[in-house]
């Protein structure tokens, strides 16, 4: 295969700019790292956070920014004293720097060889891969920490997205008696993940309901989506010495503990080890994934506004290899 220069890619040219479909060169692995021809990337609601700035304080950024983390497909080149993988290998894994401008949403991807990849196996589809890094590896992180066990009741709030499909199997596999909010298009879906309840919150407070079915309190939340101003309140359905687990920093920790209570704002560390133990779960049919959407990188940057908004029912996924064919 001849080498190609420049590649499309969904990019922003600053901080808050709207993402566009540019073409940009393709990376040259250096020592350590490899390039993937991306056969599926992956949105999270990080990539939003991104383009908002939300690191702008912490690392510098390098524009254009390639968008995305989460990525699978093939390695096509490997850099000097590469050891852990070759050109052809499946993988999946995460891909930003933020510092470099580089992503997943792309044609080409590059990681360091060292970093939080995982080789796939031949039968795990590239899409259900791209779905694992981040949604997958803080819903297993999370609910750990959680320290939920067997017999002990968890509402995860927020269940119907990527983290939360992924937290509710994670969850009842510990033995947990797991609540999970959900309309009902995914009630009987989260239940076959292996909720016992479901909470509709267009039926009524989420909160009121929760209580009103365990007035003596549950054990543990896993909140994905309450925000400061109501975190203490939803803390009001766990018993005495129960645990909250925010995955956005909303908890005021010390007014938690006061309450009897134990709090904990979740920050994800990734592991290779943890995202290669996910593709085997996922590849042995024992972790399941829900694709939500999945659009061609040729419309990926218009779709971008109606993506961030729109109501999260699994993983949204960017193919770069649909209907590519006759494109420039
Ligand atoms: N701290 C960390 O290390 C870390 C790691 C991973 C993710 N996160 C964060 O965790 C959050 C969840 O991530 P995600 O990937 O799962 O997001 P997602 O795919 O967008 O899913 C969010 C889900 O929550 C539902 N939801 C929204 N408001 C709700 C409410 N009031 N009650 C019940 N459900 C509600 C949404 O459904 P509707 O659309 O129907 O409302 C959607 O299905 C994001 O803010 C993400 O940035 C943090």
């Amino acid at each position: 295969m001849g080498t190609v220069d420049t590649m499309r890619a969904v990019t922003i040219s600053d901080f808050g700019a709207r993402p566009e479909l540019t073409e940009q060169p393709v990376p040259d692995p250096g020592p350590g790292e490899i390039l993937v021809r991306v056969e599926a990337a992956a949105v999270n609601p990080f990539d939003w956070k991104v383009v908002d700035g939300a690191l702008k304080d912490v690392v510098p950024h390098g524009f254009p920014l390639v968008l995305g983390n989460d990525a699978a497909g093939v390695v096509e080149r490997i850099g000097a004293e590469v050891t852990r993988f070759a050109p052809g290998d499946r993988v999946c894994g995460q891909f930003m720097s933020v510092r470099h401008g580089r992503g997943a949403c792309a044609e080409f991807a590059v990681a360091a060889e060292t970093g939080f990849l995982a080789v796939l196996p031949p039968d795990l589809p590239f899409a259900v891969a791209a779905s694992l890094p981040t949604a997958g590896m803080s819903a297993y992180n999370a609910v750990r920490a959680t320290e939920v066990e067997s017999g002990q009741t968890i509402l995860i709030n927020g269940a119907t997205g990527g983290v939360g499909q992924f937290a509710v199997q994670f969850a009842a596999e510990r033995g947990a008696r797991v609540i999970a909010t959900a309309g009902p298009d995914l009630a009987e879906y989260l239940r076959e993940l292996g909720a016992v309840e479901t909470v509709d919150r267009a039926r009524g407070d989420t909160v009121e309901q929760v209580r009103a079915a365990h007035p003596d309190g549950i054990d543990a939340i896993l909140d994905l989506v309450t925000g400061p101003a109501d975190s203490d309140r939803v803390a009001g359905v766990l018993r005495k010495g129960g645990i909250v687990v925010s995955t956005i920093g909303a908890l005021d920790v010390d007014a938690i503990d006061a309450r009897g209570l134990r709090g904990v704002n979740f920050s994800n560390k990734s592991s290779a080890e943890l995202l290669a133990t996910l593709v085997s779960l996922a590849s042995a049919g024992k972790l399941r994934v829900r694709i939500d959407a999945e659009i061609p990188l040729r419309e990926a940057a218009a779709a971008a506004p109606a993506l961030r908004t729109a109501r999260s029912r699994g993983k949204t996924i960017i193919l770069p290899g649909a209907g590519t064919q006759g494109q420039p």
